[in-house]
C-alpha cells in the first residue's frame, strides 16, 4: 500500500521500540522518515537497516535548539515534514510519599514539554511552508486513569490527552489536524524496566508483572509494537482528515472512553 507517499514523516524516540515500528510501518506506505532520538548511535543502526528512505537525527525534545535543528535536517534532506509523531517519552514510578521533584521535573520536560514544544516548532514549520500536516501524541492508558505507583507518569499523560483537545482545536484552523494514540500495555524494553520496577516494589518475580497485565488485557495479551501502527498511518492518511483532537485506545480493550 502506499498511503503515505510522498509524505515526509518526523518521529521523535524512533531509535527504538514503538516509534522504530511506526518509522518501518510508514516506510512501507511510501513515506521518508526521520528518526530523531536522543541515542543517536542506535537511531542510526536502525535508519541504516531500514533504508534510503530513512535518516536518523539527533534531537532532545527537552532542548529547544535540539528541535529546531532536527526539523531543519529533516526538511532539507526529505523535504518539509508532513507528519510529526510525538513519541519519545520516558517512564517512571514510585509511591507518592517517594516521588522526587527532579525526577518528576525530568518526566514533564520531556513527556509534556517536550511534546508541546516539538508540536509547536513542528506547527510552526508546516504553517510557514503551508502543509495541511498530521501531528499525533503518544498518550497512553496511564493518561485515561491514575495509578497507585505512577503518578508523575500517569499525570504527563494526562497532559499529552489535554494538550492534544487544545492543540487540535486551535491548529485545525490551519489544516493541521492533531489526534493521539494511547496504547495500553506494549511489551519491549519501556516494559522491562516497568517490570522491573514492579519487582522490586511489589516483590514481584521478573516477568510476573508482564504476565499479570497481559492476563488482564480483554484481547487476551500484551500489545506488541506492530499492533500500533494501522492507526498510526490511518491519523495520517487522508482518510483521517475530518478526525481533530481525539485521542484513540488501541489497548486490545482494557480501556474504554
Ligand atoms: N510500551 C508501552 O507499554 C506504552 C504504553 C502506553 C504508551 N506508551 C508510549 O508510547 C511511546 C513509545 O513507547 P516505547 O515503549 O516505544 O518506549 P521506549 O522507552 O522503548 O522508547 C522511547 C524512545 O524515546 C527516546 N527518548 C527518551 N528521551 C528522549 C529525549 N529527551 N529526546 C528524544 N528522544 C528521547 C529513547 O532513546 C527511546 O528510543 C512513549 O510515548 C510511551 O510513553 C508506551
Amino acid at each position: 500500500m502506499n498511503r503515505l507517499e510522498g509524505k515526509t514523516a518526523l518521529i521523535t524516540g524512533a531509535a527504538r521500540g514503538i516509534g522504530l515500528a511506526f518509522a518501518k510501518a510508514y516506510v512501507a506506505e511510501g513515506a521518508r522518515v526521520a528518526l530523531a532520538d536522543i541515542d543517536i548511535a542506535r537511531a542510526q543502526d536502525a535508519a541504516l537497516e531500514i533504508g534510503t528512505s530513512a535518516m536518523a537525527v539527533e534531537m532532545n525534545v527537552t532542548d529547544q535548539q535540539s528541535i529546531d535543528e532536527a526539523i531543519a535536517r529533516t526538511a532539507s534532506r526529505f523535504g518539509s515534514i508532513d507528519v510529526l509523531i510525538n513519541n519519545a517519552a520516558i517512564f517512571t514510578a514510585a509511591p507518592i510519599t517517594e516521588i522526587d521533584r527532579s525526577d518528576y521535573q525530568r518526566v514533564f520536560d520531556i513527556n509534556v514539554a517536550g511534546t508541546l514544544f516539538t508540536l509547536q516548532a513542528v506547527a510552526r514549520h508546516m504553517i510557514e511552508h503551508q502543509v495541511k500536516g498530521r501531528i499525533i501524541n503518544m498518550a497512553s492508558q496511564a493518561g485515561r486513569r491514575g495509578e497507585p505507583l505512577v503518578a508523575v507518569y500517569c499525570a504527563s499523560k494526562a497532559a499529552v490527552i489535554s494538550l492534544t483537545q487544545s492543540a487540535g482545536l486551535n491548529l485545525i484552523a490551519q489544516g493541521i489536524n492533531v489526534n493521539a494514540i494511547a496504547p495500553g500495555v506494549v511489551d519491549g524494553e519501556h516494559w522491562d524496566g516497568v517490570d522491573a520496577f514492579f519487582a522490586k516494589h511489589e516483590g514481584k518475580e521478573p516477568g510476573q508483572k508482564k504476565r499479570e497485565v497481559a492476563a488482564a488485557v480483554p484481547y487476551g495479551r500484551m500489545g506488541r509494537a506492530e499492533d500500533l501502527t494501522g492507526m498510526a498511518v490511518f491519523l495520517a492518511s487522508d482518510d483521517a482528515k475530518y478526525i481533530v483532537a481525539q485521542t484513540y485506545n488501541v489497548d486490545g480493550g482494557n480501556w474504554m472512553s
